[in-house]
């Protein structure tokens, strides 16, 4: 069996397998959960030795060569959704969200400001929450902060991620106004039954609706977001779903596994865990997404998305160029990720910076003119070394042993040496190494994050507990 430090089962899927005896076995093995490995180390190691005053000289060094890509942090729904995993705040007011634009606005200015030497902005992402809690005016006045404040290359990509539900027409043509190029509507599944069990309530029309209206607009790349392993889910409703999706003809969807983390997310309690899919069916359910995706013209991507063959995703997969960040899977390849809003977090060349998830205090620190950094990671060479192979590794399952040695010299040595002993004790054909290629064959991708765990040196040192892998 592959080594892995000891932490709790994850959930695992990717492209479609058979489920039969033997990778049932595989999956009740695999079944502990480690992390989604969307950054290395991952965020609970991440520590308060890093601060404003690091990520401050980072933001110095930054020079006209650097490219940037934005994210901004929107912390706010107007109802809750009791599976979800994100970092929200429920509001039925619109006068906090209005409050914290204000604090956003200020420190784009103050990040912009200190960034002014670096290069210009290649890729935005609004994420959430929900961005479009704001309005019309709130949507183009954020846009044109961000405009006036950094410099926007000419073909900057622009994603917003998009709450269908009660959307309305002003801001899905101020979306237009903005520049916005792809959005993501979040779906999850279109089965009355599993929607009023997690609490959200989404006919299909209405989803349908703002997708026409979107386009219209001219937001062309569209992605929608599904999930297995709700409340009540069965393989039949989410090949039905995926049908009638796939009917839109978005350029992507991900289909995520339901993180069920109710020790984090309090509110998670609120789902009868009796009507939880267990652990097989939750493999099976994912298999079968994965066929049904691949059988409506999907091709898969990394580990939970897929995308049409003419997608840039599908492209950069085809290419090697696929790259993860905190978004997931991406052709983002700028050199710095500027996260801006509360608890968003950033990437720089010398390591990863996140803002104070309080709100208050994240409004306070940023109206008070300083940078709202409170935790962080300063890599090591060996981490380098790890996050460039995790990140291969999730990306194209596969690495090669002298090009990682090539590129990071002697720090290469104990990682390679891991590779050979983490590849020696695999008992379950999950893992082919020859000719020094590193490679996972497609029966061991479902497994590929216990795999990309058995290379990380962080893991067991810290009390995070995570989802299950499957
Ligand atoms: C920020 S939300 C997308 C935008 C908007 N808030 C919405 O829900 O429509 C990001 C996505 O994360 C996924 N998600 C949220 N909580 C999750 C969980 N506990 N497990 C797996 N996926 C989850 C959902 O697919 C959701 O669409
Ligand atoms: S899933 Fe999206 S809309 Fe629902 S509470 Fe979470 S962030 Fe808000």
């Amino acid at each position: 069996m592959i080594q892995v430090k000891e932490i709790r089962a994850q959930p695992l899927h990717c492209r479609a397998m058979k489920t039969t005896t033997a990778n049932a076995g595989l999956v009740e093995k695999y079944a502990a959960p480690v992390p989604r490995y969307t950054s290395y180390p991952t965020a609970p190691h991440f520590h308060n030795g890093v601060d404003g005053a690091t990520y401050g000289r980072w933001l110095d060094a930054l020079d006209e060569r650097s490219k940037l890509s934005l994210y901004l942090h929107i912390p706010y729904c107007d109802t809750l959704c009791w599976f979800c995993g994100c970092h929200t705040k429920i509001t039925r007011r619109h006068t906090p969200v209005t409050e914290y634009l204000v604090a956003l606005m200020a420190e784009v200015e103050i990040v912009a400001e200190r960034a002014r030497q670096a290069g210009e902005v290649t890729h935005v992402h609004w994420g959430g929450g929900s961005p479009t809690i704001l309005s019309a005016d709130e949507i183009v006045a954020l846009t044109k902060a961000l405009r006036s404040n950094f410099r926007f290359g000419e073909h900057a990509e622009f994603a917003v991620e998009i709450d269908p539900r009660g959307l309305d027409g002003d801001r899905i043509a101020a979306l237009g106004r903005a520049g916005v190029t792809r959005a993501s509507l979040g779906v999850q599944d279109l089965d009355p039954k599993v929607q009023v069990a997690i609490n959200r309530v989404q006919p299909y029309e209405e989803t349908r609706d703002v997708v026409v209206q979107l386009r219209e607009q001219g937001v062309r790349s569209l992605n929608l977001d599904l999930i297995y392993g709700l409340p009540h889910q069965t393989v039949d409703g989410i090949r039905d779903t995926i049908t009638r999706c796939a009917a839109l003809r978005p350029d992507r969807i991900a289909l995520f596994g339901y993180a069920h983390v109710p020790w984090m997310k309090t509110h998670q309690r609120l789902i009868d865990e009796t009507v939880l899919p267990g652990l097989h069916e939750r493999f099976e359910q994912s298999q079968a997404a994965a066929e049904q995706l691949e059988r409506e013209g999907y091709l898969p991507i990394g580990l939970d998305h897929y995308a049409r063959a003419e997608d840039g995703l599908a492209q950069a997969a085809q290419a090697g160029t696929l790259r993860r960040n905190f978004q997931g899977y991406t052709t983002d390849g700028a050199d710095a990720l500027i996260g801006l809003g509360a608890s968003a977090i950033g990437k720089m060349p010398q390591g990863y910076v996140q803002n104070s998830p309080a709100i208050a205090d994240y409004r306070r620190k940023s109206l008070n003119g300083e940078l709202a950094t409170v935790r962080g990671v300063e890599l090591t060479d060996d981490d380098r070394v790890r996050a460039d192979i995790i990140e291969q590794l999730m990306c194209d399952f596969r690495f090669d042993l002298g090009d990682v040695q090539e590129r990071f010299g002697t720090a290469a040595g104990p990682v390679i040496a891991d590779a050979e002993r983490i590849a020696a004790s695999d008992e379950d054909g999950l893992i082919e190494l020859e000719d020094g290629r590193f490679e996972i064959p497609p029966h061991g991708r479902p497994f590929v994050r216990s795999i990309c765990a058995a290379f990380d040196a962080h893991l067991g040192r810290s009390e995070a507990r995570h989802s299950a892998a499957v």
